[in-house]
Order: structure tokens, then C-alpha cells, then sequence
């Protein structure tokens, strides 16, 4: 389905303009990419306007995501959503932190969002652009996350979603796009095939297609979650944010917030934006990686060729042949002078428990991706030991319990019975006793 305009209404929104070749749309362009070259569009605004209205800070009084209608490509009169998406906590990381030598390490907890992941803020955005637009059926492609994201919050707002996802998500992720009532499709193939297959699907039976990146208006809602950074932070910016990406639409997002941000006036440094990734699918940093060391941090984007890779991570959510943002991602990271990290799964894996055991937070793996990214970062002397570091915790542990399983160890198994605790003391089989 294509996504024809109700332009009057629409706040300070004035266009596309395309990632790769630059070429403008007019507001009511109809199509999800540039005509020209294929590239994804971005969407545009009157920055003037908007900074007159922002001036003072963002006073509408929400606490959710659209607290920043003013940024938000939605109408002025109708900004009220039924769940509470973004608005989520920046937690102080000090004991983590402080475990490799870090004094201002900040964990971003975006796991306690609706359907306990990142993905509501994509999904908050492009559902209020379905109903602007009449759509009734949204459709999707996705590694799990932004599936059980779309059901819910379609649920909440009682439109219909169909979820396109590779048959080896994880258990909990299709069980919650199910319960939400979604239609589920267990493509057997990857998330490359899903997206493929969800693309060809939407045109076909006209639903409209909120699939990461392809969709402009998933990058506005993830932008939101620089926006909450700054005003949690009291206005400050920090040095570095460190982003797992898959697609890299959460990256790039990330990278527009904080440009808005400086184009409206409120800020004038811009953080650095690291890319965390597996290296078992690493395809946005190693196409960064390449310019950079060619020397090109603005190269003519409409010639950079991002190469597929084979991904193999056992981080799902971020196992991604193609990225379907990437070229928007690897501008964030260039531009913003950022890293591009990539990590084993191992230590993708290992991160799970050492961020939950000293900050509470129980991230899936994709989410612990930043902390692991953080540790190599400071292996290779990229971070100072005071600069104020955020990593973004994007899903919740609970979504993917096998995969965490692998880095924890078992439980004690006892009878009920206090002898069988003295004895595992006296063997001093647990830490509890030391
Ligand atoms: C938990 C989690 N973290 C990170 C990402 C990566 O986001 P993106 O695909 O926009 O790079 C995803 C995407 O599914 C995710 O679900
Ligand atoms: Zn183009």
C-alpha cells in the first residue's frame, strides 16, 4: 500500500529526501523509496519552525514518545497512543562501569517498552501514520522484535498485523505475536528471505509495510530515544552511544535525534555513535570500516555498496544478511566519528549475566552486544576512562531465554532440606557463603 499524505495536518514535516542520491519528495510522495535509485528516504522538516516552538524545551506535558510531536512526522491534534511507548529509564551504570575502569557508563533501558523492546518506538510512529493514511492492515518483516512489536501495539489500537519472520525465531518472540492475535508467517528461510517475501506480499494484497528502514517513518520513531538521552541527561550530551544494530535503522535513528536536536538549537556537540555488532554478522561496520580506512568519512553516498554477508550469530535480533538501513547507519557511524565494533558471540553471550548481576537489567543477547562492544573499545584504547558512555539495552532477556540459558550457569539443585545447604558450604560449592 502506498502511503498518500493528509499534508495539511501534519506538524512541521515538509518532505523526503533520499539517503544515497539526495533527490526530494514532496510530503505527498506516495512510495517508501527514492524513484530514482531505489535508496531509502528520509524524512525532511521545517527545523526553523520547529525551533521557534521548541525553544524553550518539549512542554506538551506527555511522558511517552510523543512528548516530541513537534520533531514527529504526526498531526498537531493527535499525539494520544493507548500504551506508553519510549519515556524509558537512563539508568547510572556505576558498579558495571566501574568493573573495567569506566566512571560515567549509562545503560538506556529500553526493554520496558510495551512488547519489551526498542521496536515500539518504530512502531509507535508508523501506526499513527497508518490510521492518518486509512490503512487497516500492517504488514511486517522481522527477526522477532519488531513482529511482537507490531502485534501489540496493533492490538492496542485494533488494527490488523501480519508478522513475516524467519521459522528459527525464538519461541518467545512468535508466542507473543500470536497471543496479540497477529497473523505469524515462519518463513523457512532467514530474515532476508522474510523481508523479501513480506515486500512482495504488501504490494500484492495492499497492506502497508511497516518493515524496518524500507519504512521512513521506523527511523522517526527510533530517533525518540536520543531525544530521551538529552533530557535525561539534563541537557548534556554524552561522548559516545553505543548501538547494536542489525539493519542499522536504530543507529541511524539514533544519529538523526541527536542532529535534529542541534539543527532546532538545542545542542551544539553531537555524540560519537558506535556501531555494536557480532562479527559472525557484521555487514554495517565492515563497509564503515572500509571508507574509513580509505580515508572517505563523506564519500558520494549514492556510490557506497554495502556487501551482504552470511550471517551466522546466535544474537538474532541482529542477524541480518542485508541491512536494510545500512547506508543511513554507516553515515551515522562516519559522521559521527564513531566506531565500528564487532564482537564474538561469546562475548555477546558473556555480557548477559555481568550486566544483569551488577545493574538488575536482563538484556537479550542483541542488547548486551553494546556492553561487550564497550569492553573491546577500551581493550583498544578507543574510550577514556572518564568520557559518559550510554549503551542502548534494546530487548529484554526474557525474549530469548534459550540463547541466555548458554551463559548462565545451572541452579543448585537441593532437597528441601538445610543439611544440603551446610554441605554445599562446607564444600564451599557456592560464592554465597565467602
Ligand atoms: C533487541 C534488538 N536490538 C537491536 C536491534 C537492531 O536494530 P536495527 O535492526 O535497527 O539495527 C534489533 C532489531 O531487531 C533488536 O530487536
Ligand atoms: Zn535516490
Amino acid at each position: 500500500m502506498a502511503h498518500a499524505s493528509c499534508r495539511d495536518e501534519l506538524m512541521h514535516m515538509n518532505g523526503y529526501r533520499c539517503i544515497a542520491c539526495a533527490e526530494s519528495q514532496a510530503t505527498d510522495f506516495a512510495e517508501f523509496v527514492c524513484p530514482s535509485c531505489g535508496g531509502n528516504l528520509d524524512i525532511t522538516y521545517d527545523y526553523a519552525a520547529i525551533a521557534e516552538e521548541v525553544a524553550g524545551g518539549f512542554a506538551n506535558g506527555q511522558t511517552d514518545l510523543f512528548r516530541y510531536a513537534p520533531l514527529l512526522p504526526v498531526r498537531e491534534t493527535d499525539t494520544a497512543f493507548p500504551l506508553r511507548v519510549g519515556g524509558t529509564p537512563l539508568y547510572a551504570a556505576p558498579r558495571l562501569g566501574e568493573s573495567i575502569g569506566l566512571r560515567n557508563l549509562y545503560l538506556k533501558d529500553d526493554t520496558v517498552n510495551p512488547s519489551a523492546s526498542t521496536k515500539d518506538r518504530a512502531g509507535a510512529v508508523v501506526l499513527r501514520r497508518a490510521i492518518d493514511i486509512g490503512a487497516e492492515v500492517v504488514s511486517i518483516a522481522s527477526t522477532g522484535n519488531a513482529g511482537s512489536s507490531l502485534a501489540c501495539l496493533a492490538a492496542a489500537l485494533g488494527l490488523r498485523a501480519v508478522v513475516f519472520v524467519p521459522e528459527s525465531a525464538p519461541a518467545a518472540k512468535l508466542t507473543q505475536a500470536l497471543s496479540f492475535g497477529a497473523t505469524v508467517f515462519a518463513v523457512r528461510g532467514n530474515y532476508d528471505d522474510a523481508f523479501d517475501l513480506c515486500l512482495a506480499a504488501s504490494k500484492e494484497f495492499g497492506w502497508f509495510n511497516r518493515s524496518t528502514g524500507y519504512n521512513p517513518f521506523t527511523r522517526e520513531g527510533k530517533k525518540t530515544c536520543a531525544y530521551e538521552i538529552w533530557e535525561s541527561l539534563g541537557g548534556r550530551v554524552p561522548d559516545r552511544i553505543v548501538v547494536p544494530s542489525g539493519d542499522g535503522n536504530l543507529l541511524s535513528g539514533l544519529w538523526k535525534g541527536w542532529c535534529d536536536l542541534r539543527a532546532v538549537g538545542l545542542v551544539d556537540q553531537l555524540p560519537k555513535i558506535d556501531c555494536a555488532q557480532s562479527d559472525a554478522s557484521a555487514a554495517i561496520c565492515l563497509a564503515a570500516r572500509r571508507l574509513r580506512d580509505k580515508g572517505e568519512s563523506e564519500p558520494d553516498w549514492s556510490t557506497v555498496v554495502i556487501d551482504d554477508v552470511r550471517a551466522s550469530t546466535t544474537a538474532d535480533s541482529i542477524s541480518v544478511n542485508r541491512p536494510r538501513d545500512g547506508l543511513a547507519a554507516v553515515k551515522g557511524i562516519l559522521q559521527s566519528g564513531g566506531e565500528a565494533v564487532t564482537i564474538p558471540d561469546a562475548e555477546i553471550l558473556a555480557a548477559i549475566p555481568e550486566m544483569a548481576s551488577s545493574t538488575g537489567i536482563f538484556a537479550e543477547p542483541a542488547a548486551a552486544a553494546p556492553w561487550a562492544a564497550v569492553k573491546q573499545m577500551l581493550r583498544d584504547d578507543k574510550i577514556e576512562a572518564d568520557e559518559l558512555v550510554v549503551c542502548i539495552v534494546s530487548g529484554s532477556g526474557l525474549k530469548d531465554i534459550a540463547n541466555v540459558q548458554k551463559s548462565v550457569g545451572e541452579p543448585l539443585i537441593i532437597d528441601p532440606s538445610i543439611e544440603e545447604i551446610a554441605v554445599l558450604k562446607s564444600l564451599a560449592t557456592t560464592s554465597l557463603f565467602s
